[in-house]
């Protein structure tokens, strides 16, 4: 084991926060159960906010950001963990008030770490990350109505991002029909490799109009990008159909009309993947080892190293990020 090593950190300097790859040591990390030995981490939307020092994700700085986690066990102070273990951290407070995965050790609390699925490697458990699981979640939400899987009729927004993208390829191994709603013209090969069935413009699906109804058209809707968008979902939703909200890209405001819940019983269900229990957690993720795991899962992200991240974070925030990314930090 190193006793230093390479981290991202963001520090608040006048009033501005700035971001640098130092060397750190390992007893600048939070003294908790298990140390880890990072190999790969990926990019959230979440992480993007944290990196540019949002204090709503962040408040102590300088910090180090990363949600995600996939590595191997270095040393443990508990019995559920030992040396070599391969383990993960998704969707906890790891990466927030704790120092994350943009560095090479992670010190965390047993009780986050998770063994990677049999079936699933390291690099794959991070192309999935918290958005996959956040993915899997809304995914579970339909299959609890025991939709029928020829003639469901499923949206999802955000579509190229991380939990859009995964959402899309979940369902179609699932045998699902889903239409991509994209903002970007260019990405119709990337959405046809996740499995879209058709791909649809994100402006035919922003109804800004006060109609409390629209023409229904969907059973299912995962949305990750709120405003205006999820009211479009909402008011163009079908009898008995049920909406997913995972996300707020566009706006966290939502105006709409009660018309959809009332008339066509329709369903707006919410997703906060950091507060599932382990057990859930547990659950899907052995089902995204399995038969959840779409064929294709690779294609579906691109690898980059600690010095190549900041490239990524500023695609995500102007909205020009495409599918995963995972960082690994083997990479120079
Ligand atoms: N609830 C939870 O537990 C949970 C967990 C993870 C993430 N989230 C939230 O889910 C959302 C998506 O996260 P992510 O990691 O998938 O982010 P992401 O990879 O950046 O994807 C977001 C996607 O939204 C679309 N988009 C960007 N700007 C937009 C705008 N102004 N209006 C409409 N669409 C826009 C883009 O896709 P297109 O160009 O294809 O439209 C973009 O790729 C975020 O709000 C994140 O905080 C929630």
């Amino acid at each position: 084991m190193h006793s230093t090593f390479a981290a991202i950190v963001v520090r608040k300097s006048e009033n501005r926060f700035i971001q640098n790859i130092e060397e750190r040591k390992i007893s600048d990390l939070p003294d908790n159960d298990v140390l880890v030995k990072v190999c790969y981490s990926s990019l959230n939307y979440k992480d993007c906010m944290s990196y540019m020092g949002n204090l709503g994700v962040t408040r102590k700085f300088p910090h180090t950001p990363g949600i995600d986690v996939a590595g191997v066990v270095v040393s443990s102070k508990t019995k559920t963990h030992k040396e070599g273990d391969h383990v993960f951290v998704v969707s906890q407070a790891l990466g927030m008030s704790m120092p994350g995965g943009f560095g090479g050790y992670v010190s965390c609390p047993s009780e986050w770490l998770l063994p990677i699925p049999q079936g699933m490697t390291l690099k794959e458990c991070m192309i999935f990350g918290t958005a996959g699981l956040t993915a899997a979640f809304s995914v579970n939400e339909i299959l609890k109505s025991n939709p029928e899987v020829e003639a469901a009729e499923i949206v999802v927004s955000g579509a190229t991002g991380g939990v859009g993208l995964l959402s899309i390829a979940i369902l179609a191994k699932l045998g699902f029909k889903v239409s991509a709603l994209t903002g970007k013209d260019y990405a119709n090969e990337l959405l046809l490799l996740a499995g879209a069935d058709k791909i649809l413009d994100r402006s035919s699906m922003n109804d800004l109009s006060d109609r409390g109804l629209l023409s229904p058209q969907w059973n299912f809707a995962i949305d990750t990008v709120g405003g205006s968008v999820l009211s479009t979902f909402l008011r163009s939703s079908r009898q008995e159909s049920t909406v997913i909200a995972t996300g707020l890209v566009s706006s966290q405001i939502l105006n709409t009309s009660l018309l959809p819940f009332i008339l066509r019983g329709v369903r707006l269900i919410g997703i906060n993947s950091e507060g599932k229990n382990i057990n859930d957690r547990r659950e899907v993720w052995s089902r995204l080892a399995s038969e959840w795991k779409p064929d294709n899962l690779g294609v579906l992200a691109n690898e980059v190293s600690l010095g190549d991240l900041g490239g990524s974070v500023d695609k995500m925030l102007s909205g020009a990020h495409l599918g995963r990314t995972v960082v690994n930090l083997n990479l120079i």
